[in-house]
């Protein structure tokens, strides 16, 4: 990664000049087999390379950091402007940035493979134009509605569809018209308002730069100039001024600004504005900028903002204009893209970053998958690599958003692994489920520590985890049983019971079991908030899942119990008789043979349990539990 070097800087305000002179961002869909590098390459070739004074920098950048050898490193460029790399997401997507006398270009460039969708997404995201590919041999194919499916879920409303190869069928206009036809079908079932399609010989250069003789049937612009003369309206609706908070300076004690980019609207000195979600409101008391102070500022500036009350803000916050302020919500219909290898589960929690706000969230719901070759729609328990999902979203708590449709940057999110900090989804919020406001939380007028305090205990969970056949249900009993006899008040949950009740209705495929997880640790803290001491006996074969039951809890009343049994030994006794079926491929998905177990990283207690006495593993935990929870009953 390049550090924001000063050049870097120069660079950023250079291109945001531009990007308000005259810029437009487009997108290139199709594979190369469609012609693709070559109608860049010849872009590229015939227009005037550009940013001349901007590839000077660059070529002094390059020599600084050295990652290309001397050579101009677009990496650097590309650093300088992409959102997603701020976002932690590595992709493939080239950035080309070319030039005529009228306009600039910056062209994502997504290479075609396997990761195609992911690429596309990221090029996508900031693009005003998608330039859609077809060979004019084959017309309108898979690919061609996959892409344009993408193109619009990302809020590009104008494509340029260009039917290459056109004299591999002698220019026919019949040809081009029937491949029109189609496309103007599909972009109107896909909502692309603005369509353009061009016939052209990208080999040949035939309506690329400049019009085509041999096509005289064909009124339309080159390719080139309708990139030049598109309109580039961004497609902003007036949502009033909105700043996510990117960070709070406080360089001293006079002096207190939130900092972040306008996404919508303007600000003026005076104005009201409001933070929400807290919803608390001042007065902009000024505006300071880079280059000094403003009176006014708009869309795509960086500014900070001091107010003329002390009210608590701090980054992910938005602030908005007080008379049209942003709804707030913590329940969502949204589009999610899924782009891991790893499927997505409803019910596990990953990490959901929109505007500058980090937080938990979950897929409560997959509605439907959307086919996107075809548009249909269809029942799904889990999404795959490269699947779109029509989701119900869960936050841990209310955000200020936007619908996508009204603004890019308050309704787009990504959605990030907690584990492996990969980035693996991105999605698109559609409009609230639910206002946050209209859910309200009862406090229970005994509380939680009245009803622990009159058992003499502190509350507790005790999570024991392990294979199936590990002995998590033994030593539970056992440990259930001391603790009775020395007057505690505690309760198991056992995997094998609770799946006769509760959650009779699942079975062990991965999303299965997040749901069964989920479900008995909601129970687990209802119980702990009636003051029990809660021994929860489940294989919880995933670190996500265990994880998201810890953090259900207070700090210290949550402990994970692994029962560490080698699977051969519990293979051995295979009390159920379940390993066997297994091996024998009757029983699907089983623990440590066909679904994974992983390992707990963090345990409080790690019993191993492989030649000990499950009464003595029992007896220590004891021992160490009530060391915890005090002595009260001894
Ligand atoms: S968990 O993975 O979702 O936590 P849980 O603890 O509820 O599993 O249930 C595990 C019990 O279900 C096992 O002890 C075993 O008796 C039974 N079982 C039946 N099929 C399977 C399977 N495919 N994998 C694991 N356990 C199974």
């Amino acid at each position: 990664m390049i550090p924001a070097s000063e050049a870097a800087l120069d660079l950023h305000d250079y291109l945001r000049m531009h990007e308000t002179k005259d810029l437009l961002r487009f997108i290139t869909c199709g594979s190369v087999d469609d012609g693709k590098s070559t109608l860049i390459g010849r872009l590229l070739h015939d227009s005037k390379l550009l940013f001349d004074d901007q590839l000077a920098a660059l070529e002094t950048d390059s020599q600084r950091h050295g990652t290309q050898n001397g050579q101009i490193d677009f990496a650097l460029l590309v650093d300088g402007l992409a959102a997603e790399r701020e976002q932690g997401i590595t992709i493939d997507v080239a950035y080309r940035f070319f030039g005529t006398e009228k306009r600039k270009f910056i062209v994502a460039d997504c290479p075609g493979h396997e990761q195609y969708t992911r690429n596309m997404a990221t090029g996508a995201s900031t693009a005003d134009l998608a330039v859609v590919l077809v060979d004019a041999r084959k017309g309108l194919l898979t690919q061609t509605r996959r892409h344009s499916y993408i193109v619009s879920l990302l809020g590009i409303r104008k494509v340029l569809l260009a039917v290459n190869k056109m004299d591999l069928m002698d220019y026919r206009h019949d040809v081009f018209a029937a491949i029109e036809a189609d496309y103007r079908e599909l972009a109107t079932q896909l909502g692309i308002k603005e369509v353009q399609c061009i016939p052209l010989s990208a080999l040949l250069g035939e309506n690329v730069m400049r019009r085509s003789s041999v096509m005289g049937w064909y009124a339309g612009p080159s390719l080139l100039e309708h990139l030049e003369n598109v309109g580039i309206d961004r497609d902003v609706r007036d949502i009033g001024f909105r700043l996510p908070v990117q960070w709070v300076n406080r360089p001293n004690q006079n002096f207190r600004g939130f900092a972040g980019s306008i996404v919508s609207g303007s600000v003026a000195v005076g104005d009201e504005i409001v933070a929400l979600p807290s919803g608390r409101r001042s007065q902009v008391a000024s505006i300071v900028a880079f280059d000094g102070d403003l009176q006014r500022a708009g869309e795509g500036q960086a500014v900070t903002l001091t107010l003329a009350d002390e009210i608590d803000i701090s980054r992910g916050d938005v602030l908005c204009a007080a008379r049209q302020p942003a709804e707030v919500a913590d329940q969502f219909a949204s589009h999610v893209l899924w782009m891991d290898d790893a499927p997505l589960l409803p019910g596990r929690p990953y990490w959901l970053k929109i505007g500058t706000r980090t937080l938990s969230a979950t897929v409560t719901e997959i509605k439907h998958k959307v086919d996107v070759n075809t548009q249909e729609r269809l029942a799904a328990k889990r999404l795959q690599l490269n699947e779109v999902g029509y989701c119900n979203l869960n936050l841990d708590q209310p955000i200020a958003f936007e619908p996508y449709a009204h603004n890019k940057a308050l309704g787009g999110f990504i959605l990030i692994d907690r584990q492996t900090n990969a980035t693996v989804a991105c999605g698109t919020i559609d409009f609230a489920l639910r206002r946050a406001s209209n859910i309200h939380w009862h406090s229970l007028e005994i509380d939680r520590h009245a009803r622990s305090a009159s058992k003499g205990q502190a509350p507790l969970c005790l999570w024991f985890t392990g294979l199936s056949g590990s002995g998590k249900s033994t030593i539970a009993n056992l440990v259930d049983r001391r603790l009775h006899a020395l007057g505690y008040h505690s309760y198991i949950l056992d995997g094998d019971n609770v799946r006769h009740g509760l959650n009779k209705d699942l079975g062990f495929t991965a999303e299965d079991r997040v749901e069964n997880i989920r479900r008995v640790a909601e129970v687990a803290k209802l119980m702990a908030d009636a003051g029990l001491i809660v021994l929860v006996s489940f294989i919880s074969p995933f670190r996500a899942e265990r994880r998201m039951a810890r953090e259900l809890f207070a700090a210290g009343e949550f402990a994970e119990v692994f029962i560490d049994t080698p699977i051969e030994v519990c293979e051995r006794r295979d009390a159920k008789g379940l390993y066997a079926k297994a091996r024998a491929g009757q029983i699907r998905n089983f623990t440590g043979i066909d679904s994974p177990y992983e390992l707990p990283e963090h345990a409080d207690f790690h019993l191993r349990n492989a030649d000990v006495a499950a009464d003595a593993l029992a007896q220590q935990l004891v021992d160490q539990v009530v060391e915890r929870i005090g002595h009260g009953k001894a």
